[in-house]
């Protein structure tokens, strides 16, 4: 394998393009969803590669054969670097025994033990597929638990693509899914107080993400004392606080990002770090709801795969280890200052928001946030695949040198940048 990225001309994509061109005749808009160009995270589309051919450690290779640094770790299932593997071998020797059989396998309940002895407000643990599987779960377990209809939400929200997690005008909802929903903006006290009193007796949970990593927008964590005033208003109304950890979930803390922002969540779902890209995902929550959870009926065809199960403890198991977390700080304070200064060395002031484990970026004072695009474009066509209004996800398998390079092709493209727009006064 080849570590070395060397400084060539910009990247081209005739590969992805060829099979991008053959998948829309046979896939819904060819690539559907948030990896696929109509979304708005890859933009200008030109400057992306369509289709990957490989993966290993913090890098994969496209269809073209160009080689990328990957700061979106599949959007963040890469927790410890492609192929890990201690978590490749615990997926084999589970794979050699057994996967999808008529019952289980008792790995299920290793795998429960284990986040339940790792994560703090864990009593149990429910697995399912996705993210969205989790989220689901826990807002009819907070309706079921409570038997109330509404649910709060904090605006710039995602919880997966669920029709009540949609807005009324998009395709395919109709008012029913929706009609239930209560938004909130995220950090006001005053407006959630006022939503709790007017829907006194109404609102069966809050679900909220731990900070806010919107796309098109600067990340923001809470303000201090924030959480604990949120869970105090929910015991004093009677509403499930439900935690959506999907992104965030074991790279700020492996004991859960209400454990790290100082405060207990009665439900918290996961899923993309959970199995270093093995398809599981887990709702855990409080002794108080387990009954609620068992009453409902609610499961699917690969739910109790075991590959996964293994994959899963092996990732925890590493995670711990390693006290990811602590290294995920250290890594992305070093990549966000770094990247900071080449900003600052070519007359841009970059602006780095959110935990340095899922850093965003954003070059200041262009509001049209086109400079900020073309010097993403820039990076990922000599080899660093950042995106242009998505936060970032780091993965354990990143080096110092892996960050070395990353500057200097970070550089090389803020100068290019620069040099494209002679007339653009310095704004540092
Ligand atoms: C915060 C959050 N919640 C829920 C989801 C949905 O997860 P999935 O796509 O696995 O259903 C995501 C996915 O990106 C997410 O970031």
């Amino acid at each position: 394998m080849t570590l070395e990225i060397s400084a060539t001309a910009p990247y081209t994509y005739p590969n992805s393009q060829a099979a991008f061109a053959r998948a829309r005749k046979v896939i819904p808009s060819g690539i559907y969803g948030h990896q696929g160009p109509t979304e708005g995270v890859y933009v200008p589309q030109s400057a992306f590669p369509l289709f990957s051919a490989r993966a290993e450690g913090s890098r994969f290779w496209d269809v073209d054969g160009n080689e990328y640094i990957d700061y979106m770790c599949g959007y963040g299932p890469n927790v410890l670097g492609y192929g890990d593997p201690d978590v490749e071998a615990a997926a084999a020797a589970q794979r050699q025994l057994e996967d999808v059989v008529t019952i289980p396998s008792s790995i299920m309940v290793d795998f429960a033990e284990l986040l339940v002895d790792t994560v703090a407000s864990a009593d149990w643990a429910f697995f399912a597929k996705n993210g969205g599987d989790t989220t689901t779960l826990a807002v009819m377990t907070a309706r079921a638990a409570t038997r109330r209809k509404k649910i709060v939400f904090v605006n710039g929200f995602y919880h997966g693509v669920a029709p009540w997690t949609q807005k009324l005008d998009y395709p395919g909802v109709i008012e029913e899914d929706v009609a239930h929903n209560l938004y909130v903006d995220f950090n006001d006290l005053p407006a959630l107080r006022t939503l709790f009193s007017e829907h006194r007796g109404e609102i069966a949970g809050l679900i909220a993400q731990p900070y806010m990593h919107g796309n098109f927008v600067d990340n923001e964590l809470p303000a201090a004392g924030y959480w604990q005033e949120v869970r105090r208003l929910c015991d004093e109304y009677g509403v499930v606080l439900i935690i959506d950890d999907v992104r965030a979930g074991f790279r700020l803390d492996l004991a859960g990002s209400d454990h790290y922002f100082g405060f207990k969540a009665d439900l918290v779902c996961f899923c993309k770090a959970l199995a270093n890209g093995y398809n599981v995902s887990a709702l855990c929550g409080r002794e108080s709801l387990k009954d609620t959870v068992s009453s409902l009926s609610y499961t699917g065809s690969y739910w109790m795969s075991a590959v996964p199960f293994a994959a899963g403890i092996a990732t925890i198991t590493k995670l711990r280890e390693l006290d990811a977390p602590a290294q995920f700080v250290r890594l992305g304070t070093e990549l966000t200052t770094g990247l900071v200064s080449a900003a600052a060395d070519n007359g841009f002031t970059l602006v780095s928001s959110g935990a340095p484990a899922l850093f965003y970026l954003r070059i200041a004072d262009d509001n049209s946030l086109m400079l900020h695009q073309e010097w993403v474009a820039e990076c990922v066509q000599r080899g660093i695949f950042l995106t242009s209004h998505h936060n970032h996800f780091l993965n354990a398998a990143l080096t110092s040198a892996d960050i070395g390079r990353t500057l200097e092709v970070a550089h090389e493209a803020f100068g290019i940048v620069r040099s494209n727009h002679p007339d653009l006064a310095p704004s540092v």
